[in-house]
C-alpha cells in the first residue's frame, strides 16, 4: 500500500539485511530500519517496531534467516527459534511461522540452509499477501451487500490496527475496506483510538489517510453510542489467535465492542488468514494473554512544539496501573469469520468446512 504515494510492504530482505518500517515512530516519523541480527529481530518484536499478528510471524521468519547468516550452527538456530517464540506470547502467527521455518531447516547442511531459509521466509510473506488480498475480496461482498441496501456511505468500525501495517500488505480487517474503496463504494471508518498504544489512531487512521479513505478517530468508549445512533453499519476487526471453536482473541477492548454490536444488532466480523487459527487450544482461558509494561498507560508520547517526539507522564506517580493487551470475544458474538477461503460461521463446523 502507499505512503506519500509510494508503494511499500512492511518488511523486505535486501543485501543480507531485513528492512522494516519502524512503527513506534509512526505517524510522526517514517523511518525504515535495518535489522541485522537475530537480536535485532527479537527486539523489534518485543518493543513493537513491528507488530500485528502476521507481521510478527514474518519478522520471526526473517529473524531465523539473520540467525543463519550470523552462525549456521543448529544449536544456535534452535535457541534463536525458542527466543523468537517467547518474544510476544499471544499472536499464534509467531509460533506458526517459526515452526514452519524450523520444519524446513532442522538437519539441513550449511551449504544449503541459507537459501532454503530465505525462500521459506519470502514464501511466508507472499502467501500472506495473497491471503490478505483474498480476505479483502471475500469481505468486499459483505460491504457491497450493505451498500446495495443502504445506497449511502457504509460506516465501518474497527479496533486497533489490523491494517496493512499489521501484515505484509492489504491488512486483514482493512483489506475489504481497501477493496470496497477501489470499487467506488463510499466507505467511512470509525477508528477506535486503542489505548494505551493508540494503534487505531496512530496506525489505522494514518494508513487510511494515505489511501484516501475517510475515517474518524474515536475514543475506545465511543463505539457504543455510535451504534445506538445507527452510525455504525458493521464492525470488522482482526485477531491474534482464533480458536477452532470460533472464539477470537484480539486487542483488548474488542470484546466490549462485540457486546455493544450484539446489543444493537450490528454485524460483527473478524478477518483472519488461516495462519492465525490455533487448532490446539480448546478453552480460551488457556490462551496466553500478554501483560505489557504499565508505563504504556502512565506515559504518553507525542510531538512537542519543536516537532520532536517527546514522552510525558500523565498519571499520578504513586498509582498502580495494569496493562493487559488482549481479550477474547466468544464465538457467539461473532457474525462471521472472513478468511482467505471464504466467510464462515465462527464455529468448529464453520472453520472445519473451510479448512479441513
Ligand atoms: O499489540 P498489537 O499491535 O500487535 O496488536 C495487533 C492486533 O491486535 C491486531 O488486531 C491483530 O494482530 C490482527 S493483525 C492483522
Amino acid at each position: 500500500m502507499r505512503i506519500e504515494g509510494k508503494e511499500y510492504r512492511t518488511i523486505w530482505f535486501e543485501n543480507n539485511v531485513v528492512k522494516i518500517i519502524d512503527q513506534t515512530k509512526l505517524p510522526h516519523q517514517f523511518i525504515i530500519k535495518d535489522l541485522k541480527t537475530i537480536k535485532d529481530s527479537i527486539n523489534a518484536i518485543k518493543v513493537m517496531e513491528v507488530r500485528g499478528a502476521p507481521l510478527i510471524g514474518a519478522t520471526a521468519a526473517y529473524g531465523l534467516v539473520l540467525a543463519i547468516i550470523e552462525n549456521d550452527d543448529q544449536s544456535f538456530l534452535k535457541k534463536s527459534a525458542e527466543d523468537l517464540i517467547n518474544s510476544r506470547p499471544t499472536a499464534i502467527n509467531l509460533k506458526w511461522a517459526v515452526e514452519r521455518m524450523m520444519n524446513k531447516l532442522l538437519g539441513v547442511n550449511s551449504d544449503q540452509i541459507l537459501k532454503i531459509a530465505l525462500n521459506e521466509a519470502n514464501e511466508i510473506c507472499e502467501e500472506d499477501i495473497k491471503f490478505c488480498k483474498n480476505i479483502g475480496l471475500n469481505g468486499l461482498k459483505i460491504i457491497e451487500e450493505i451498500y446495495n441496501k443502504k445506497k449511502n456511505t457504509v460506516n465501518i468500525l474497527t479496533h486497533c490496527n489490523a491494517g496493512w501495517l499489521a501484515t505484509i500488505n492489504w491488512g486483514t480487517a482493512t483489506s475489504p475496506i481497501y477493496h470496497a474503496h477501489k470499487k467506488g463504494i463510499p466507505v467511512h471508518v470509525w477508528a477506535d483510538e486503542t489505548r494505551p498504544r493508540n494503534q487505531g489512531a496512530n496506525l489505522t487512521s494514518y494508513e487510511l489517510n494515505e489511501e484516501g479513505i475517510k475515517n474518524t478517530i474515536i475514543t475506545d468508549n465511543t463505539g457504543g453510542i455510535l451504534m445506538q445512533r445507527g452510525e455504525v453499519d458493521m464492525c470488522i476487526v482482526g485477531t491474534d489467535r482464533t480458536l477452532a471453536n470460533g472464539d477470537v482473541c484480539n486487542k483488548v477492548g474488542t470484546y466490549l465492542k462485540a457486546l455493544a454490536a450484539h446489543d444493537n444488532k450490528i454485524p460483527f466480523y473478524v478477518a483472519l488468514p488461516s495462519s492465525t487459527i490455533d487448532w490446539n487450544i480448546k478453552n480460551h482461558k488457556d490462551i496466553p494473554i500478554e501483560e505489557r509494561n504499565s508505563e504504556e498507560l502512565s506515559h504518553m508520547e507525542g510531538l512537542d512544539e519543536k516537532g520532536d517526539i517527546k514522552k510525558i507522564q500523565i498519571y499520578p506517580k504513586k498509582s498502580k496501573a495494569m496493562n493487559l493487551a488482549f481479550d477474547v470475544t466468544p464465538a457467539k458474538y461473532v457474525t462471521g469469520l472472513i478468511t482467505e477461503k471464504g466467510v464462515c460461521e465462527a464455529s468448529e463446523k464453520g472453520l472445519k468446512d473451510l479448512f479441513k
